[in-house]
């Protein structure tokens, strides 16, 4: 039985806006959906003046709602300053785009989350974060929860490959329950600095391997 997905799901997901990546981009984010694997990367070209969005683009390896979503929330958010386009909601996409089958809400939530960090990556990197809240090994988890296991499309956390998190000085080191010379070892180093490093108060990530 085909998803009753609307004529304006449809219009979005044949003829995304916005679709592709930004080289120099200015900030940038990818998650991934613990519920079905997908992806999404979402990139910023900021004003440092304004903060205004001047050009956003995304790439989605999700379904068909959450190509929309990424193109509806593009849509929403070139022109608009940082702080206007955090207050962009899954619900204000899902309505947007004549309302998503309920099965399909953490589509549209993975596409508001690549927007959301992206816009907090840029924050990290420009030293614009306002509540400064130390990082803690809670607060290391659930970055690290934003980071796929590429073998299985999961997250790190969950599929138990995150052996130890320590915090020192600046210092994060990370341990992975992986072999060093695993096919994915590289890329799940990058996937990891990339979510860690922008931390304020971090200095320095070592990403070890050991099985
Ligand atoms: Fe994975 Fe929609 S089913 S993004």
């Amino acid at each position: 039985m085909p998803l009753p997905y609307s004529e304006k799901v449809m219009e979005h997901f044949r003829n995304p806006r916005n679709v592709g990546r930004i080289e120099d981009a200015d900030a940038k984010s990818v998650e991934g959906s613990p519920a079905c694997g997908d992806m999404v990367a979402v990139y910023l070209k900021v004003d440092p003046e304004s903060l205004r969005i001047d050009d956003i683009k995304f790439e989605s390896y999700g379904c068909a709602s959450n190509i929309a979503t990424g193109s509806i929330i593009t849509e929403l958010a070139k022109g608009k300053t940082l702080e206007e386009a955090k207050n962009i909601t899954w619900k204000q996409a899902s309505e947007e785009l004549g309302g998503l089958p309920p099965i399909k809400t953490h589509c549209s939530v993975l596409a508001v989350d690549g927007l959301r960090g992206a816009i907090e990556n840029y924050e990290e990197r420009h030293g614009l974060v306002k509540e400064r809240v130390p990082t803690t090994v809670e607060v290391v988890r659930k970055r690290l929860k934003r980071v796929m296991n590429p073998m299985v499309g999961l997250d790190l956390v969950r599929t138990k490959v995150v052996k130890d998190i320590e915090l020192s000085d600046g210092t994060v080191r990370v341990v992975i329950g992986l072999p060093a010379d695993h096919q994915f070892a590289a890329n799940i180093r990058e996937e990891i600095m990339e979510k860690i490093e922008p931390l304020w108060d971090v200095e320095k990530v070592i990403v070890e391997f050991a099985e």
